[in-house]
């Protein structure tokens, strides 16, 4: 790619000036300068990169931070934010970020869970690539390319918009990031139909750690594999994704059947842990269980509210539910008719009368949370369902969940070494967690709470490793060290997001980005780390 000159002299006299009084030599200073003097497609300006002085500074960190656990004056901050245009921008920022000693966080939609996109203990630049959100939905042949800043909303009201039986088997809170997702895996409603959404990326563009742009031919198979569930924040940039779509009928049906510690809800779900993986492929379900008041005044019980998506229309699913389940009662009543793209909302908790509401960054609200997840392999007794109650039933559980979503179906068909993604044959359901409390409330008592029902649980998870997703991120089941990060060091979180696949995705790293330029605290390390052999 031939690059042509910033026309940057204005801005460039500012940023001296800016800097006068200041020491030239501190990385921060350099990174400014190696920036402005960066040769690019276009003159930039203000819009691009965010100094801490500059007045729009916390309002563009704080735009696409989800998890407001980390929106506090003690949260590090990055010492500059790059909200690209263009590939050039991107480029700039790695070549200066690697010259002058700086971290870089990739940030498409700002959803993980731990904040690893835009918080770091060591000095660091944010890369936003909210200005890369562009998508195109070819219904003809259905593919699409998506852009990694865009939302899952987004491209989903692409597709829905000129389709109703075409979708994409991802996410269901349509703020989700397609970056951060993809790479990560990406499960949602349509997972037990397709599998995961890297499961349908047939095609990306990635900026690597030398500035190249690569498509799937000029990657290489290894490199195209490691992206498609192996993380972000590692293997390089990823700008865009073509993806292939999958047929939906025009008509689907939700539902939603609430069952409470009075209403024999131990019972129940113990009924679905049998049933739920051997259902027909076109019905999802999952079961969300939260504190809620009783109907005895003054009391709290627990309840489980089992949803279902079924690829079809609402009689079939009736009757499909009497066979298997009877024991959840489901009529007609619990039910609606929907698109595809409405049945997304539904799931997400929001209206679905407009899909417009899709194009909404913050419909979602932003709660302060920590999560953790597991993947469960065997029925858990009624006895051990009943303590998972009673822990919903403490004082540090008002705003509190498990989510248990069903397995089976595409998820058992695929090998486990197909992508980086190893949860695939023999899961009954995956279980996450969540705590939540009003922000500036002292964090600790929720999150022990989070971590002894996590520590209850490991009697009834996967075990050797106790598998976590990745995009989950959990920093409880343990961190590189800043700085140094060995393979071995690595394993210890590495085997429960990645299993052996772990292993090939050190190689593809060594290959990619050998010196661990791009990094945090839980990205995959070459085999064998470079500040290693430097010491020998
Ligand atoms: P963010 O921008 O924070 O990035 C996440 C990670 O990927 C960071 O390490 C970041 O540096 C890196 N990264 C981002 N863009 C990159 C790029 N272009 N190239 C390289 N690296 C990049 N998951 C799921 O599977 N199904 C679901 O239904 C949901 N639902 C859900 C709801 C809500 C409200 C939240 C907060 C999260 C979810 N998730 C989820 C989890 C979600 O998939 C996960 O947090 C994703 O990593 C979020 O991607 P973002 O781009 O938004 O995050």
């Amino acid at each position: 790619m031939k690059l042509a000159h910033f026309s940057f002299l204005p801005f460039l006299l500012v940023v001296l000036i800016s800097l006068i009084g200041a020491t030239f030599a501190d990385s921060h200073g350099n990174f400014l300068i190696c920036l402005h003097l960066r040769p690019a497609n276009s003159s930039t300006n203000s819009k691009v990169i965010y100094m801490q002085n500059n007045p729009s500074y916390s309002s563009v960190l704080n735009a696409y931070i989800q998890n407001t656990r980390f929106i506090t004056p003690a949260t590090p901050k990055p010492l500059v934010i790059v909200t690209a245009l263009q590939i050039s921008h991107i480029q700039s920022t790695i070549y200066c970020s690697k010259k002058h000693g700086l971290q870089i966080r990739i940030r498409s939609g700002g959803h993980d869970f731990e904040g690893l996109s835009y918080v770091s203990e060591v000095p660091f630049v944010i890369l936003d690539l909210l200005n890369f959100r562009a998508v195109k939905v070819d219904v003809k042949n259905e593919v699409a390319w998506v852009e990694s800043g865009a939302t899952l909303g987004e491209l989903y009201y692409g597709i829905a918009t000129k389709t109703k039986t075409l979708a994409f088997p991802a996410g269901v809170c349509h703020t989700v990031g397609v970056g951060g997702h993809f790479g990560g895996g990406g499960y949602g409603i349509l997972m037990r139909k397709y599998g995961l959404a890297a499961d349908h990326v047939i095609d990306a563009l990635l900026i690597d750690v030398n500035g190249r742009v690569l498509d799937r031919k000029s990657m290489g198979e290894d490199l195209f594999w490691a992206i498609r569930g192996g993380g972000g924040n590692t293997f390089g940039i990823v700008l865009a994704w073509k993806i292939k779509l999958v047929q939906v009928p025009a008509v689907v049906t939700v539902y939603t059947v609430n069952k409470n510690l009075e209403q024999n809800v131990v019972k129940i779900l113990n009924q679905w842990q049998y049933i739920a993986r051997k259902l027909p492929n076109d019905l999802f379900t999952d079961v969300t269980m939260t504190k809620v008041n009783s109907s005895q005044a003054g009391k709290k019980t627990v309840q489980a509210a089992f949803k279902g998506l079924f690829l079809g229309g609402v009689d079939k699913l009736i009757q499909l539910v009497q066979d298997t389940f009877p024991e959840l009662g489901l009529t007609k009543k619990d039910c609606l008719e929907l698109s595809w793209a409405e049945s997304v909302l539904y799931f997400g908790g929001v209206p679905t009368q407009s899909l417009e509401i899709m194009l909404n960054r913050t419909a979602l609200g932003r709660p302060t949370f920590k999560t953790k997840s597991d993947y469960v392999k065997e029925p858990i007794p009624e006895s051990g369902l009943q303590g998972i109650m009673s822990r919903f039933l403490e004082k540090e559980a008002d705003i509190a969940l498990m989510m248990m979503v069903a397995f089976g179906g595409k998820m058992e068909e695929i090998a486990e070494t197909e992508l980086p993604y190893p949860h695939r044959a023999g899961n009954l359901f995956q279980a996450s967690y969540l705590v939540g409390w009003t922000n500036g409330e002292d964090e600790g008592k929720y999150i022990s709470w989070i971590r002894r029902l996590y520590s209850y649980m490991g009697t009834y998870a996967s075990k050797s490793p106790r598998e976590a997703y990745y995009n989950y991120r959990d920093l409880d089941i343990g961190t590189n060290n800043v700085g140094y990060t060995s393979y071995e060091q690595a394993s210890i979180w590495g085997r429960k997001y990645y299993k052996n696949n772990f292993k090939r995705l050190a190689q593809v790293k060594t290959m990619a980005d050998p010196m661990n330029f791009f990094r945090n605290e839980q990205s995959v390390p070459p085999l064998s780390s470079p500040w290693k052999k430097k010491s020998n």
